[in-house]
């Protein structure tokens, strides 16, 4: 039986080349690749600084401790990957879910309004922050997220671990995701399900440059050199979450892979999108809508259900397809009812019903896709 993963890497000889060659260097860590990576991502984003550390889950976290984010109430979406709200816990803050757009999954900019006001005067709460997720591959609407965290003083930090290569527009510019135009900090993934591969490896771009030097600091132990000496001082409370040169390297060749990457995602999706518009799909299953910058890091569908969806991952499952369900949402999980006490959200709760990640990579070849397009067809016919 032929077996198709949801995602997969894509690894060609030039990132073979690029690894080989690295491993042969002095320096397999803190060496000039990770310089490199680094310049090749400012470049790619037109942002002014940005540092690669061991995960995005690392990046969260240093991009939460270098904004002091300790008692701070913090706004995020509950359809998003653990590591988001776990790394929130981890420095202290306090989470407030905001819903989501049941379409998209992608936070309600019109509840997060009204969290903001409804928590303007609370005397308990002393700081906020905003961090919205650009889930799917589809740019969150930043420039509306930075109106009022302008108005309202908060600052915001993208969580861009699937949208690299994602692209909105406002006041008719193009901007990329993580680009940080309308945020104060972004976050990377390079895990190898993500618009490209390190093995493990995150970012944080921002253009300010306190932030930048702090996130440096911290993912190096907190220890800052003194020239022409071997004395370090412990300028803050660090950690170890630096990037490999080799983990850099293969960063730097997949990166130049990016637009083939995208494009490949991009005619895929199209395909699908064709496809869905027709018998027999259409009265069963419904794409989420098309965005035109989206890096299609997932292509989801949603089914009317989840008895309907639930169904649909046995069926395809049982014929070798690889699905997911992105996200369910935190505040289900024990440990966050715990935390933060039983309540669901209206948008969250829809979303997450009918949703299913069907397969969608680069290397997904015409004749997997067909394959998946068929099963899927089965599965709809028989209902
Ligand atoms: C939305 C989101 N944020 C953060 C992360 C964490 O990234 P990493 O797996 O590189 O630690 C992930 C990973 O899947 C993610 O999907």
């Amino acid at each position: 039986m032929k077996r198709i993963s949801y995602s997969r890497q894509s690894i060609d000889e030039s990132d073979v080349q690029a690894v080989a060659e690295t491993l042969k260097c002095d320096l397999l860590t803190q060496g000039s690749q990770i310089t490199t990576f680094e310049e090749a991502l400012k470049r790619y984003l037109n942002v002014d600084d940005v540092v690669v550390v061991s995960s995005g889950t690392a990046a969260l976290h240093l991009s939460y401790l270098a904004l002091n984010l300790r008692g701070t109430t913090v706004f995020t979406s509950p359809v998003t990957f653990a590591a988001t709200a776990n790394m929130l816990h981890s420095v202290g803050a306090n989470v407030r879910f905001v819903d989501v757009d049941p379409k998209t999954g992608l936070m309600d900019v019109n509840n997060l309004e009204q969290v903001l006001k409804e928590t303007a005067g609370d005397k308990s709460i002393s700081k906020r922050a905003i961090v919205p997720v650009s889930l799917q591959g589809i740019p969150v609407n930043l420039p509306a997220i930075d109106n009022l965290a302008q108005y309202y003083g908060v600052s915001v930090v993208e969580d861009a671990a699937h949208s690299l290569g994602g692209e909105y527009v406002h006041d008719q510019q193009v901007y990329k995701s993580a680009s940080c135009s309308h945020s104060d900090l972004a976050v990377l993934s390079f895990h190898p399900l993500k618009s490209i591969c390190c093995a493990e490896g995150g970012a944080i771009a921002t253009r300010d440059p306190d932030l930048a030097h702090t996130v440096r600091l911290l993912r190096n132990h907190g220890l800052m050199r003194q020239e022409n000496s071997y004395l370090r001082t412990q300028k803050l409370w660090g950690y170890n979450y630096r990037m490999t040169d080799l983990q850099a390297a293969l960063g730097v060749s997949q990166l130049k892979r990016l637009p083939f990457f995208l494009s490949k995602r991009k005619a895929i999706a199209n395909r699908y999108y064709e496809c869905f518009q027709g018998e027999p799909y259409c009265h069963f299953l419904t794409p989420t809508p098309k965005v035109l910058g989206s890096a299609y890091h997932l292509f989801v569908v949603h089914f009317e259900s989840k008895e309907m969806r639930d169904a649909a991952y046995i069926f395809l499952q049982s014929h070798g397809i690889e699905t997911h369900v992105h996200y369910v949402p935190l505040y289900k999980m024990e440990l966050y009812k715990q935390w933060l006490g039983e309540f669901s959200l209206p948008g969250a709760e829809k979303y997450y019903q009918g949703c299913l990640s069907i397969p969608i990579y680069p290397d997904l070849s015409e004749e997997d896709q067909d394959y998946v397009l068929e099963i899927l067809a089965k599965f709809c016919n028989q209902l």
